[in-house]
């Protein structure tokens, strides 16, 4: 399972229910990356796109304990635990967490990798992504690509979780 998100310098990701930036650079790699795969989000980052609408072109779960909550063109998961099981029909390396704070923080220990947007900037906001450079199952591995919209620079990294040692030296 993967995650994606983009954060600032102090891991912030949301600010009143909206995203800190609009970087278009940013929002065609989550496209690309995201295309035909499957995306698990949280009720209020679904009512965060246009139109309230599901993303074109791929499967979209989104979690709510709400049971009258009854949107077009999505699959409902009253919990994390309901959302693994529907999860277990798709390949693992499809399925994409997509936020928001309290859904990448659910999902975070079930991921391998997190393509992480670092935004060269700090924003005000009231929503943050767990720093995964102070979490020591997760490492840097790699960086993808560079990009800059209306004066505000990014990078796309690849963060990788690491299997645990078993303390013997092995794996
Ligand atoms: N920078 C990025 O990459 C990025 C990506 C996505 C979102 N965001 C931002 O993040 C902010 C939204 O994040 P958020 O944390 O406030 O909200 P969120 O995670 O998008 O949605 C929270 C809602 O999801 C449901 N939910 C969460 N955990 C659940 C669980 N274990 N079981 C059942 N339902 C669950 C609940 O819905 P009910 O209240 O309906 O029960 C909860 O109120 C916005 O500002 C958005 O723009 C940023």
């Amino acid at each position: 399972m993967n995650l994606i998100a983009a954060a600032d310098e102090n891991w912030a990701i949301g600010k009143d229910g909206g995203l800190l930036a609009h970087l278009p650079g940013d929002m065609k790699f989550f496209r690309e990356t995201t295309k035909e795969k499957v995306v698990v989000m949280g009720r209020k980052t679904l009512e965060s796109f246009p139109g309230k609408k599901p993303l074109k072109n791929r499967v979209n779960i989104v979690l709510t304990r709400n049971t009258d909550y009854a949107p077009e063109g999505v699959t409902l998961c009253g919990s994390v635990e309901e959302a693994l099981e529907l999860l277990k029909q798709y390949d693992s390396e499809d399925v994409f967490i997509i936020g928001g704070g309290t859904v990448y923080r659910a999902f975070l220990p079930y991921c391998k990798k997190a393509y992480i947007t670092h935004i060269f900037h700090t924003f005000p906001a009231d929503t943050v992504f767990p720093d995964l450079d102070r979490e020591p199952r997760w490492k840097q591995t790699k960086v993808l690509g560079t990009g800059e919209d209306n004066g505000i620079r990014y990078e796309f990294r690849l963060y990788e979780q690491q299997p645990v040692s078993d303390g013997k030296g092995g794996i």
